[in-house]
């Protein structure tokens, strides 16, 4: 019998990016604070002669289709430290922005470890799932637990943060994607020279989380990685400005970008800005979505 597991996965914003100055390994540290949102990646696992992935969706043909894929990248890892044969199909419907900022390859990588985990009842712990993670790249763990978090290290350390409320995010799609090893040289290149702090969450931002106030959050977001985005994307602008007249609390771009993110008061208000960007001409698709969203969850899993 074949069976096949499906996993739904969030994409997420980053309401502050503190980043310190380059590692010796090349990695920033960073003051990270991840907050899940209502926009899913589907991952489903099936049984198959040999590792194989294909993807559906708006930006699928942008999406590498080989073992470079972190779904496959994950699949593999799993397989390798539980001496199982990785002989799956991995299929990605693909909602979350590619390139985007919006952590969408990392969603992918966390849905394949947890949909092969529960295909092959390996029953890793959540522990080893999250080294796993970590090994994939900087913001696989946080796709995997979701919520809210402060990422620390690189981003990979994770401690779960409290949300009093549901914010109302909108988000910009821009017609190309941005490469975050690029925008992280465009930040060594901009702060040369310049005394870089250590990065710290701020006490604002983590208290307006956990009141689940808009206005407070709008006032405490920030995103070192901006001025990066914006050198190598100046249209950005156009598209925060857009935003911004539209009645958004907060513009900011989210993580390494391109996606620009807006908060807004309420669900009419986010209504308002995304109509008001879609008119604006400066971005390619507007979406809203509500946070926090849990985690990775599987959804399905049943015989074929
Ligand atoms: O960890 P991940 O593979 O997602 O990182 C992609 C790239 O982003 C890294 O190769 C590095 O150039 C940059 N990065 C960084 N500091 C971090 C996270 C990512 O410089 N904390």
């Amino acid at each position: 019998m074949t069976e096949t597991v499906t996993v739904r996965v969030p994409a997420k914003v980053n309401v502050q990016l503190a980043v310190g100055g380059a590692r010796p390994d090349g990695f920033h540290d960073l003051a990270n604070v991840f907050l899940a949102v209502g926009l899913y990646d589907e991952v489903t696992v099936t049984a198959a002669d040999e590792l194989r992935i294909t993807c559906e969706g708006p930006d699928a043909a942008q999406v590498p289709l080989d073992r470079t894929n972190l779904a496959a990248r994950a699949a593999l890892e799993l397989a390798r430290r539980y001496d199982i044969d990785p002989a799956v199909h991995l299929h990605i419907a693909k909602d979350i922005p590619v390139a985007g900022g919006m952590a969408g390859g990392s969603a992918d990588g966390a849905g394949a470890l947890l949909a092969c985990d529960a295909l092959w009842g390996t029953n890793a712990s959540r522990d080893e799932l999250l080294d796993i993670c970590a090994e994939l790249g900087s913001d696989v763990p946080f796709s995997l637990v979701g919520g809210a978090a402060l990422g620390t290290g690189r981003g990979e350390q994770l401690t779960a943060l409290e949300v009093g409320g549901t914010f109302h995010w909108v988000f910009a799609m821009a017609d190309r994607g941005l490469s975050t090893p690029a925008v992280f040289r465009e930040f060594d290149r901009l702060g040369e020279g310049l005394d870089i702090p250590e990065p710290v969450a701020a006490r604002e931002l983590l208290d307006a989380l956990a009141k689940g106030d808009p206005d407070a959050l709008a006032a405490a977001v920030s995103n070192d990685l901006q001025p990066a985005a914006l050198s190598l994307f100046p249209a950005l602008a156009d598209t925060l400005a857009a935003g911004r007249a539209g009645g958004a609390l907060a513009a900011l771009v989210s993580g390494s970008g391109p996606t620009t993110a807006f908060l807004a008061r309420d669900p009419e208000s986010a209504s308002k800005v995304a109509e008001a960007l879609s008119a604006s001409g400066t971005c390619r698709t507007v979406r809203t979505a509500s946070a926090p969203a849990p985690g990775a969850t599987v959804r399905g899993h049943s015989p074929f």
